[in-house]
């Protein structure tokens, strides 16, 4: 809970600190890792969830109109498959956090080095 809250208010500090102009890339590149970071934890966090249950409760569906249950594994394949491709999302929040962090020191640096 701790992280989401942080996560949720530093990321609207950074886009108010980030404002509405545009005079370096490495900046924006940060803020759009960030951005792809959030939106990736809300798909681990919500979607992987109702995806799960959702995929449960037709499985039941099926079941309950007497299919064998090869039928009902073949019928949900490719739902499966999606949701298998979505339980691996924290594989991708990591990463994109590092180079999120890693754009952002390098924007903290250069912003020492350059600024008058
Ligand atoms: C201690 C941390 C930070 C410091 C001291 C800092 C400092 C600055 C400064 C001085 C500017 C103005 C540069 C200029 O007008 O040329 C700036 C702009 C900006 N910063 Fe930061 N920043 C920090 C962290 C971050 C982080 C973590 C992000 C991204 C996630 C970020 C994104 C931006 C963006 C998008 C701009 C606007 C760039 C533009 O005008 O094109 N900053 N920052």
């Amino acid at each position: 809970m701790l992280h989401e809250y942080l996560a949720w208010g530093g990321s609207i500090l950074l886009l108010v600190h980030a404002g509405i102009h545009f005079n370096a890339i490495l900046p924006w590149l940060a803020v759009a890792m960030l951005l792809i970071n959030v939106a990736s934890g809300l798909v681990g966090k919500f979607l992987l969830k109702r995806s799960l249950e959702s995929l449960k409760s037709i499985r039941q569906v099926l079941m309950d109109t007497g299919l064998e249950k090869e039928a009902v594994d073949k019928k949900l394949f490719l739902d499966s498959i999606m949701v298998d491709a979505m339980k691996q999302w924290r594989t991708i929040h990591l990463p994109i956090a590092f180079v999120f962090g890693f754009f952002s020191l390098l924007h903290i640096i250069t912003v020492f080095i350059f600024s008058k």
